[in-house]
């Protein structure tokens, strides 16, 4: 082995990563974390100590569950241009160790690498206006170094759009560096910015407003949802409003491990490979062993069905394991938006269809054991039905209602017809 890397959680030594000169990359559960810890990916890790490999090459060669620490599109990209900056490590020299060690103990959930690649920097004040232009000129191509501040709190999260980690004070006034020792009553936020250079994901300018809307639409339709913020900023004489949610990875300074359904499932979030049956409801009741939670999973997928989510991909579901509590459960909803998925088709199928309708749901309740199906369906529908009057209170564009309303309406017709 010539790359090492400790891996621990909660101040714990859990095991090993090595790669060899080959590229081989096999990880080692440490002893104690085998008798006091858990298995970070039930079914998709030997919970064991001999060196394992991981079970499918679909992440280069990485766990599912490592990889999970490992931003997307956007902190791939701040995360290539330092290594370059600084290590002068070009793009294919880059191996998914280093990648881990850049993220050190800075990433999502709670697994921490050590030793640490360019640790020991913080940023403490954070001026989130300055960071959102940052972000649009690195994505936009007119800026070309990358500014410490927007490294550190945007390197770590993944998904397609620009974003960063802060922390926030209760009335959300002051914000700050997420890593360093909080001040009472400061907690954990994810903040979305806009990327204008990306047509494909369909970061239009109401954008942050639109998942706003989507957030309270989810709610009123029984899915648990962590606190939301609406942040309205001035760039430079223009205004802007950004979605921002409470991380569910953290309580208080305690941090939750997390597991996406990509990484517990090897299954590559770019392509629609999953169906709900055997994927979403399947994972979950095989990681939480629970009724509730497989019902939980079932009234999301009415959901995404119902609002016209269609980028439903697997890294858009994602469980959480509590040390203190000692279960896994389905985390709260997220990313949850009008979007349209690939060639406006469901990314993750419901009994085989990327259109589903009604005998749909009704396969999946009855695989599945979930009682009162109908009256998930209906209560969904019902919170859906909200659309118009939360989006005028979130001040969407009339045209937007309109159209996402006819969106609404045609999904409507074809699942209840
Ligand atoms: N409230 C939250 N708490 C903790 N982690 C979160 C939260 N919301 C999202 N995440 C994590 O951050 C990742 C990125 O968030 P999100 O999916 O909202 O971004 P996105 O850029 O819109 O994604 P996509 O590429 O799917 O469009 C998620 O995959 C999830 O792991
Ligand atoms: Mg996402």
């Amino acid at each position: 082995m010539t790359q090492r890397l400790k891996v621990s959680l909660g101040g714990m030594r859990v095991g090993e990563l090595g790669q060899d000169p080959g590229g081989r990359i096999a990880f080692q559960y440490d002893p104690k974390w085998i008798l006091e810890g858990f298995d970070l990916s039930p079914g998709s890790l030997n919970f064991e100590g001999l060196p394992q490999s991981p079970m499918r090459g679909v992440f280069d060669g990485l766990h599912g569950v490592f990889n999970d620490s490992l931003p997307d599109g956007w902190g791939l990209l701040l995360m290539d241009r330092v290594l370059q900056e600084r290590m002068g490590l070009n793009r294919s020299q880059i191996t998914p160790l280093h990648r881990l060690a850049y993220i050190g103990d800075r990433g999502m959930g709670a697994i921490e690498y050590a030793p640490m690649l360019l640790g020991g920097e913080d940023a403490s004040l954070v001026d989130l206006s300055q960071l959102a232009l940052q972000a649009e000129g690195v994505l936009m191509g007119s800026t070309e170094e990358v500014l410490k501040e927007l490294r550190i709190l945007g390197g770590s999260p993944g998904g397609a759009r620009p974003k960063v980690t802060v922390a926030f004070s209760k009335d959300m006034k002051t914000c700050r560096s997420p890593f360093a020792v909080l001040p009472e009553g400061f907690t954990h936020w994810m903040v979305k910015f806009r990327d204008p250079s990306n047509s494909m994901i369909g970061d239009e300018i109401d954008s942050g407003r639109m998942e706003m809307v989507y957030a309270e639409m989810a709610k009123a339709s029984g899915i648990e949802m962590p606190r939301t913020h609406l942040l309205e900023l001035n760039l430079k004489g223009r205004r802007e409003a950004y979605f921002a949610v409470e991380r569910f990875d953290r309580v208080n300074s305690r941090k939750i491990h997390l597991l996406s359904l990509a990484g517990f499932a090897y299954a590559n979030h770019r392509e629609p490979c999953l169906d709900y049956g055997s994927g979403v409801l399947a994972a979950t009741q095989k990681l939480t062993k629970s009724q509730q939670e497989v019902e939980r999973a079932y009234r999301l997928m009415v959901f995404n069905v119902l609002a016209h989510n269609k980028d439903d991909h697997s890294k858009n579901f994602a469980y959480l394991y509590d040390l203190q509590e000692g279960r896994w459960r389905l985390s709260p909803g997220f990313d949850l938006t009008y979007s349209f998925g690939m060639s406006n088709q469901h990314t993750t199928s419901v009994n085989g269809s990327g259109l589903p309708v009604m005998a749909d749901f009704k396969k999946v309740a009855t695989d599945f054991r979930v009682q009162r199906w109908n009256n998930i369906v209906e209560e969904v529908a019902q919170g859906v039905s909200n659309w118009q009057a939360l989006a005028k209170d979130m001040d969407l564009s009339q045209n937007r209602m309109v159209s996402v309303q006819s969106a609404l309406d045609a999904t409507r017709k074809r699942v209840f017809n």
